[in-house]
């Protein structure tokens, strides 16, 4: 029996909440580890649903597919933070789901995850609820112009997020996101925090509450959107990589966390480090980790949930670069040949798969590893170079 290989209660069909390229990654590691996979998307050709015959193709919005779903699963969990509350709990009275409902309840509300941890001593920015145009004009005048006005739930590479500069461009900003009566929005505001650099750090955390904390990584966006991952964090000290690795578990603790989580930090000009929001699940950030460390965030993830050993999250080489490819246009969203890139024998492509791109869709990402960030960054730049779209 497979599951006494590992221990007699282990999962051996893992039901994933969605089927994007999380799930995939996920899967992949799952079956590595000799296990089985079920995916819950609405597309008949998601990038994990095509590897399953276990995909459940109707989407989790259907009563009778989830029960479907559920039924073949011994153990739920997510690629995407954004299932509603009610739907977990429903799910979770027939199987564990894994981050639990009580974790992602904390964290779905980004208001209600900034107070869990500036309550659990964690350094946040300053931050209101805003429920009004008038209190949208009372945080500038109390905080100061410019700051980030963000929609509490549902947001993602920058699109719940507006930076107003004035009390016009508040009320503007507070009007568009709270104005669809379909979807009611609720909304924050933050502080504009200047900072150096942005960082992140996955953490690993299994059933027994045993953990493991991956290096301090930099995260370098382009309009919002991750460009570049560069392990270990250049230009910041031994020191402030270790606090942020520290901050980064406490901020897994404050949520009893289960299974993987990407924490991503600001580092200030004056190198203070500010919690900024944390990922239940696999992240961009840690994709570095498949070539780059003993032990992948998705197979910890896998192992999490199945409290099972965590694997070492070293790098195994002194630096790894990961590089986004982003979708440029409507349509296939490959690009139109990767036979120049595969000259660039040191480079790992990963391509997810997805039917249909769009400007700044996540399509794919390059991985190299080096003796330095500056000569990782080197090959996955001179590799993307020769990729034509
Ligand atoms: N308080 C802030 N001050 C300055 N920049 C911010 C602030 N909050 C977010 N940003 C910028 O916007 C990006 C996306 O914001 P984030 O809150 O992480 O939302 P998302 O859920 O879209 O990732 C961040 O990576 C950062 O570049
Ligand atoms: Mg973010």
């Amino acid at each position: 029996m497979l599951s006494s290989l590992y221990h007699d209660d282990l999962p051996v069909t893992i039901g994933i909440l969605g089927g994007g390229q999380l799930a995939k990654m996920s899967a992949q590691a799952a079956y590595r580890m000799g296990l089985r996979v079920a995916t819950i998307e609405p597309s008949e050709a998601s990038p994990a649903g095509v590897m399953t015959k276990l995909d459940f193709t109707e989407g989790w919005l259907n009563p009778s597919e989830i029960e479907r779903f559920t039924e073949v699963s011994d153990i739920i969990t997510l690629e995407n933070e954004f299932i509603a509350p009610e739907i977990l709990d429903s799910i979770a009275e027939r199987r564990l789901v894994l981050p639990s409902p009580e974790t992602l309840r904390l964290v779905q509300d980004k208001f209600i995850q900034k107070q869990t941890m500036q309550r659990a001593g964690i350094p946040v920015p300053v931050f209101a609820a805003i429920d009004s145009v008038e209190e949208a004009y009372a945080f500038g005048s109390n905080y100061g112009y410019p700051y980030v006005m963000k929609t509490r739930t549902l947001g993602y590479d920058g699109y719940g997020n507006a930076t107003v500069g004035r009390d016009n461009q508040a009320m503007v900003a507070f009007k568009r996101f709270t104005s669809d009566p379909d979807v009611p929005r609720q909304m924050m505001a933050e502080q504009f925090v200047k900072f150096r650099k942005e960082l992140a750090v996955m953490v690993a955390r299994n059933r027994r509450g045993e953990t493991v904390t991956y290096p301090c990584v930099e995260t370098v966006q382009e309009n919002h959107i991750c460009r570049y991952v560069l392990a270990p964090a250049p230009g910041v000290s031994a020191d402030i990589r270790q606090k942020a690795q520290e901050m980064a578990l406490a901020a897994v603790e404050a949520i009893e966390g289960v299974g993987v989580f990407g924490v991503e930090l600001f580092l200030t000009e004056q190198d203070e480090l500010l919690y900024n929001e944390i990922a239940p699940r696999p992240h961009n950030s840690g994709h570095y980790t498949i070539e780059g460390c003993y032990t992948s965030q998705f197979e910890n993830h896998i192992r999490a949930i199945c409290n099972l050993p965590l694997g070492s999250a070293d790098l195994i080489a002194p630096a790894a670069v990961m590089a986004n490819l982003l979708g440029k246009r409507i349509g296939s969203g490959v690009p139109d040949t990767v036979v120049g890139l595969m000259r660039h024998g040191r480079v790992s492509l990963h391509l997810y798969g997805k039917a249909t791109s769009r400007v700044g869709r996540k399509m794919g990402h390059l991985t190299a590893l080096g003796v330095s960030v500056e000569e990782a960054l080197a090959r996955v730049k001179a590799a993307e170079e020769d990729l034509m779209w």
